[in-house]
């Protein structure tokens, strides 16, 4: 499959639709809804994990990568979907969570028990003097080591202490690693998703940061993810020529990521980076409020796009996902302008070069839920960071500002099928709460709706057109305050997107070849162009094609 004029599909399956009555979102439930997913144009769905797990990251804390979590179904509901979906064309990436386990799995508690072979699946090291073994902490807030039993020594985890972080340089971890990818594989699986995988090559002697350095630059992008990967690709996915790989690359630069995607030998197909979405985070840290920096927007979509292309990498391009609240709320006016922001942002999205991802609910515009109090949210992360806002002297209301804002849960909400109670999600209690879905639904989308059409006609341009999916890019009045642009080139073929990111009107030239060009998509009908200048109203986007008169629609 090529992945050039692919969209993908992102579910969190325990909030898409639940089946049973549970409140947990299930397999069964996706299988009633293919229709509506094929209905997308679609050509892969990413799958959060749904293996066997405590369930203290949701599912990133895999106790058995084998087997299905039995809230959420079974490994026939499994067969059932996969063939449902390619039916309708449409494969399945599933989310491999290899950097670490469950401490509930069984190979950490074998290695708990005292059996060496499984000690060294781990990180297991003796902390120094009254110290722990470094000084590196846990993404989720406290440090990276917890202690091993009673043994006096401690463990890695770079997430939760419930999440043990791998050790990569045994070659059995990798044996089993290859071995979970291929079974899935073997099953019909034919993309995976590779969770934080730039943390798999840190340094055996785990270094201690020292003062003034970053920790994460101890441990990340280490010069073993690409062999390690290597490794892993001729082990397992890259038996299938056509499998789509996407790695998640946590705190990442350009030059790795160009190394991890280049066509030419690189062990992926695409990466996630995250940069884009680090504009609103005051002194570069997540847990503060503060307006998006549109200059480093910008400079971050634009530098990767056209760097990217430069190196022949490939990146997968997104808005939204399960760890990040709604881009509406972050990038547009979820209030006064919501269809507009919600189809200014896609079209900036879907014509960019690159693969796009739709996080599901995004293509009907959901936004972040109304809560209301801390007890409303249920991730680790957001109960940890208002636990240390308060300890750091915020006061309740400003803390609970922050989470609202910042929390993974914002995204976590139930897709919002229909008006009233439950959102169409579940017919019992749901394990978090859908609150606006009376104005925001599938059903009312369907019915004279204006977000999903967009995201429908925008995913089928990617597969019309081969500048929208081939071509180069460079971006268009760069230093525009309020205007995102960019130019995608393909022979004589050229497409022009112009995005405005605020609530008043935004003037800027065309470059002059684009003043007889036509209108290609845009999320006004009635663009204002006159004498070579275009003037976009709040949040609208244009776009607009040249093209040689034979070869494009
Ligand atoms: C990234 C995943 O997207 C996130 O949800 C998870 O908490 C961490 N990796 C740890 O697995």
């Amino acid at each position: 499959m090529s992945f050039r004029d692919l969209s993908v599909y992102q579910i969190y399956p325990k909030s898409f639709r639940d089946s049973t009555g549970s409140g947990v979102g299930d397999l069964r439930g996706v299988i009633e809804k293919v229709d509506y997913i094929a209905s997308l144009g679609v050509g892969m769905v990413w799958f959060n994990p749904f293996f066997v797990s405590p369930q203290v990251d949701n599912g990133y804390d895999v106790a058995d990568y084998y087997a299905i979590d039995p809230a959420m179904g079974t490994m026939d509901d499994f067969t059932e979907l996969v063939a449902a979906l390619k039916q309708r064309g449409i494969g399945v990436m599933l989310d491999m969570v290899l950097n670490h386990t469950s401490t509930q799995h069984v190979w950490f508690q074998r290695a708990l028990a005292g059996d060496p072979a499984y000690q060294d699946f781990y990180y297991l090291r003796a902390g120094r003097d009254e110290r722990l073994p470094n000084n590196w902490t846990s993404k989720f807030g406290g440090p990276a080591w917890s202690p091993f039993g009673d043994t006096g020594l401690y463990y890695l985890h770079l997430f939760a202490p419930e999440q043990a972080d791998l050790n990569w340089h045994n070659p059995a971890v990798r044996r089993e690693m290859a071995a979970v990818v291929d079974f899935w594989r073997r099953l019909g699986v034919t993309g995976f998703r590779f969770d934080v995988i730039n943390l798999i090559g840190k340094p055996f002697d785990l270094p201690s940061a020292p003062a003034g350095v970053d920790d994460r630059a101890m441990y990340t992008d280490g010069d073993l993810v690409v062999p390690f990967l290597k490794e892993l690709q001729a082990a397992s996915y890259g038996l299938d020529a056509d499998a789509v790989t996407v790695g998640e690359m946590s705190s990442t630069t350009l030059e790795r990521c160009i190394e991890y995607s280049r066509a030419d030998g690189g062990p992926l197909s695409m990466v996630f980076n995250f940069h884009h979405l680090k504009v609103d985070y005051a002194g570069g840290q997540k847990w503060t409020k503060a307006p998006f920096d549109f200059a480093a927007l910008k400079g971050l979509l634009m530098g990767w796009a056209e760097g990217m292309a430069a190196g022949n990498g490939w990146n997968a391009l997104f808005w939204n996902n399960h760890d990040q609240p709604r881009a509406v709320d972050r990038f547009g006016d979820a209030a006064g302008h919501r269809e507009a922001s919600a189809t200014m942002l896609a079209t900036v999205i879907h014509l960019l070069r690159g693969t796009p991802y739709v996080y599901m609910g995004e293509e009907i515009g959901m936004t972040d839920p109304a809560y209301t109090s801390i007890d409303d949210y249920v991730d680790v992360e957001a109960r940890n960071a208002y636990d240390a806002l308060l300890a750091a002297g915020h006061d309740a209301a400003d803390a609970f500002a922050i989470v609202h804002a910042k929390a993974r849960d914002n995204a976590r909400t139930p897709m919002q099928w229909t008006p009233g109670p439950n959102a169409g999600f579940t017919t019992g209690t749901p394990w978090l709460a859908p609150t606006n879905q009376d104005t925001i639904n599938v059903a009312a989308e369907e019915h004279g709706g204006v977000i999903l059409p967009y995201y429908r006609r925008l995913i089928a341009l990617r597969k019309e057109l081969p500048v929208i999916a081939e071509g180069d890019v460079q971006a268009y009045a760069h230093d525009h305050d309020r205007v995102l642009g960019y130019t995608r080139s393909l022979g004589e073929n050229r497409l022009l997107v112009l995005a405005n990111f605020y609530g008043e009107d935004a003037t800027l030239d065309l470059p002059p070849e684009f003043a007889s060009a036509r209108v290609l998509i845009g999320n006004h009908p009635d663009p204002r162009i006159s004498e070579g200048r275009i003037t976009l109203r709040p949040y609208e986007a244009q776009s607009l094609l040249l093209t040689d008169g034979s070869k494009e629609i």
